[in-house]
C-alpha cells in the first residue's frame, strides 16, 4: 500500500499503547528485510534512516525505493529521517516525500532549538510531513551523531513548553537510554515518560532500543513511549550474518544466495522485536 503518514501510525499506537519499531536500515536489503518482517507479523513499521546513509544514497533514491517497496506490501509503513541537525537535508527529505524527520537541534540553546524546530515544523507540515523533536541530546553516538555523554536534562516545564510551542508530532526525551551497546544496566527514568505524557499527550520515542529488556520496553510503551528505535542490533545481525554465511561456505560465490540469507536473519531479528513491542497483528 502507499506509505502511511507517521501521524496516523503513531496515533493508533499511542491510543492503543503498543510500540512501533523504527529500524535504521542501511540499504535496499535491510529495507526489504524490515518490511518483510512487518508482513510476516502483520505489523505497522517505521523504516528509519541515519543521516550518514542519506548522505551516501541520497534522499530521493531512498524515497523512491521506499515508495516502491511499501506499495508492494499490505502493512502500514512510514519512512523517517533519524537525528538530523542539517536543515538542508531535512528540506531535501521533506521535498522528496519522506513521512517524517527528526530535527536534532539538541546542541543548540533552548531558545534557538525552540525557534528552529518551529521553522522545521512549519516547513514539514506544509508538505504533510511529521516532525520528531529532541531537546536533550541522547547519550551515545548514532552513526557519527551525538556524544558519549549526552546532554543535560532540562526541567519538566521547559520540556513541556518545547512540545507545546513547537507543535512537534513526537518527542524524544532523555530517559536514561543510550545509543550503541550498553556497558551496564541502564537506569531508566520511567516517571519522566509519564510526567510528559500526562501533561502533553504526545507519542514519545525510545532511542537506544538495542539491549533494553522486554520488561523495560513494555513499561515504557505502557506509559506512552511508543516509537521504539533499533539501529545497533540491525548492524550486528547483518554483519554477523555475512560473516557466518561466508565462513561456513568458503567456496560459495552466488551473491543472491548470500544476500537472501542475510535478509532472512535481519527479518527474523526485526520480527522478534515487533512481537515484543506488541505491534504484531495490528496491521489492518
Ligand atoms: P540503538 O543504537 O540502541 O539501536 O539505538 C537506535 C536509535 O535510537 C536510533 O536513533
Amino acid at each position: 500500500m502507499p506509505s502511511v503518514p507517521m501521524q496516523v501510525i503513531l496515533k493508533d499506537a499511542f491510543e492503543k499503547r503498543y510500540g512501533v519499531g523504527a529500524f535504521n536500515i542501511v540499504n535496499d536489503l535491510t529495507m526489504d528485510a524490515v518490511l518483510a518482517a512487518a508482513v510476516e507479523t502483520r505489523s505497522p513499521v517505521i523504516v528509519q534512516v541515519s543521516l550518514k546513509t542519506v548522505k551516501q544514497m541520497g534522499a530521493r533514491l531512498l524515497a523512491l525505493m521506499f515508495e516502491e517497496m511499501a506499495r508492494r506490501v499490505q502493512v502500514p509503513a512510514a519512512l523517517h529521517l533519524d537525528h538530523c541537525p542539517d536543515r538542508q537535508v531535512i528540506q531535501d527529505c521533506v521535498e522528496a516525500g519522506w513521512s517524517s524527520v527528526l530535527f536534532d537541534a539538541s546542541k543548540l540553546t533552548f531558545e534557538d532549538n525552540l525557534a528552529q524546530t518551529k521553522e522545521v515544523v512549519a516547513l514539514a507540515h506544509r508538505h504533510g510531513v511529521a516532525v520528531e523533536g529532541e531537546l536533550e541530546a541522547i547519550k551515545g553516538v548514532e552513526d557519527g551523531i551525538g556524544s558519549e555523554n549526552g546532554g543535560a536534562v532540562v526541567a519538566l516545564d521547559k520540556a513541556l513548553q518545547f512540545v507545546r510551542e513547537t507543535g512537534i508530532d513526537s518527542f524524544a526525551p532523555a530517559i536514561g537510554t543510550a545509543h550503541g551497546v550498553y556497558k551496564g544496566t541502564p537506569k531508566i527514568n520511567f516517571e519522566r515518560v509519564s510526567e510528559i505524557v500526562e501533561a502533553e499527550p504526545v507519542p514519545l520515542v525510545i532511542h537506544g532500543g538495542t539491549g533494553l529488556s522486554d520488561e523495560v520496553f513494555h513499561e515504557l510503551i505502557r506509559r506512552g513511549a511508543v516509537k521504539t528505535n533499533i539501529s545497533t542490533q540491525l548492524k550486528i545481525t547483518m554483519a554477523d550474518s555475512f560473516r557466518a554465511y561466508l565462513n561456513e561456505r568458503p567456496k560459495e560465490y552466488d551473491p543472491l544466495k548470500l544476500l537472501n540469507a542475510v535478509k532472512k536473519d535481519v527479518q527474523a531479528m526485526a520480527a522478534g522485536y515487533m512481537r515484543v513491542f506488541g505491534s504484531a497483528g495490528r496491521a489492518s
